[in-house]
């Protein structure tokens, strides 16, 4: 039978058990956790991203605000923002959202960012720690959504598995690779140069799809009863005119074939706001200890 992992649903209970922490946090620490999400110019998907984002720490307990910015803010202004929120101790988490419009330099905003209120994880510093399996926590929110999500269909135990992601961007492709060596996984990262990328794939237990190309793996290039974890969301015209939101995976064809599958939308997507509004959380929880 196969498993269609419901994000929605697990990024809800994810949401209602966090809920519980903040309110303990709140009683014992007198502390609410607090983020600021910084949007630079119009991109409409952005756009749904940061309200849902804001919306959904506020409806944990959490405080936050979005602070926008007009398309051609300088770099430098943008930095002095982060230089403020870096100094406010009532701002436990930053993040901006990207892409940047193309005059900002993306490394340079990401260095800018206090580690500490990285809820990202984007930082040179967090991500170095996560890859000397030194995390404190702040490890990239979509790659944590795809390994719940992996974990429940194949249990906590991922160790021997031959993961295979697809993809190799700082933001997904790379952390997520880390992780799943954590979990004691045999990791393969594969990308645009990968030579025979089909038998590559053909050969995962877990396949990771983060490439940002419609429906690109197909049934043939699945193993038999693998969990196929697609982090793409690509908008494309139907034959009708009408849009719609499909994967990176083919999910019609592959469906059939694989053992789970996180569908899109509701599958990746919901669980990385869930563990972002989780890193907010563990980011206020340190300030307390500091
Ligand atoms: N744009 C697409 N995904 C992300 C993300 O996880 N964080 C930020 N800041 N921007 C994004």
């Amino acid at each position: 039978m196969i498993m269609i992992l419901d994000g929605k649903l697990t990024a809800k209970n994810l949401r209602a058990q966090l809920a519980v922490e903040v309110t303990e946090l709140k009683t014992k620490a007198s502390i609410c956790p607090k983020l600021v999400v910084i949007l630079v110019g119009n991109d409409p998907a952005s756009q749904v991203y940061v309200k849902n984002k804001v919306r959904q720490t506020q409806e944990t307990g959490m405080v936050s605000n979005e602070i926008k910015l007009a398309e051609e803010t300088s770099q430098e202004e943008l930095l002095k923002h982060l230089h403020q929120l870096n100094q406010d101790s009532s701002v436990h988490g930053i993040l901006v959202q990207l892409p940047l419009p193309a005059h900002i330099n993306e490394s340079a905003v990401i260095a800018a960012i206090n580690p500490e209120k990285d809820v990202d994880g984007f930082h040179a510093i967090n991500a170095g720690l996560l890859f000397n399996g030194e995390s404190s926590g702040l490890v990239p929110c979509t790659p944590q959504g795809c390994i719940i999500l992996a974990k429940q269909y194949l249990g906590n135990d991922l160790s021997g598995k031959h993961a295979v992601v697809i993809g190799r961007s700082n933001i997904v492709g790379k952390p997520v690779a880390m992780l799943l060596l954590q979990e004691n996984c045999t990791v393969t990262i594969a990308h645009s140069k990968t030579i025979n990328l089909v038998e590559v794939c053909q050969q995962a237990d877990i396949l990771i799809a983060a490439v940002g190309i419609a429906k690109f793996v197909k049934a043939e290039w699945v193993k038999e009863g693998a969990t196929v974890i697609d982090v793409g969301i690509n908008r494309i015209i139907n034959h009708e005119g009408t849009a719609s939101l499909v994967g990176d995976v083919d999910y019609d064809e592959v469906v059939g074939k694989c053992g789970a599958i996180t569908p899109v939308p509701g599958g990746v997507g919901p669980m990385t706001i869930a563990c972002l509004l989780k890193n907010t959380l563990i980011a206020a929880k340190h300030s307390v200890e500091n």
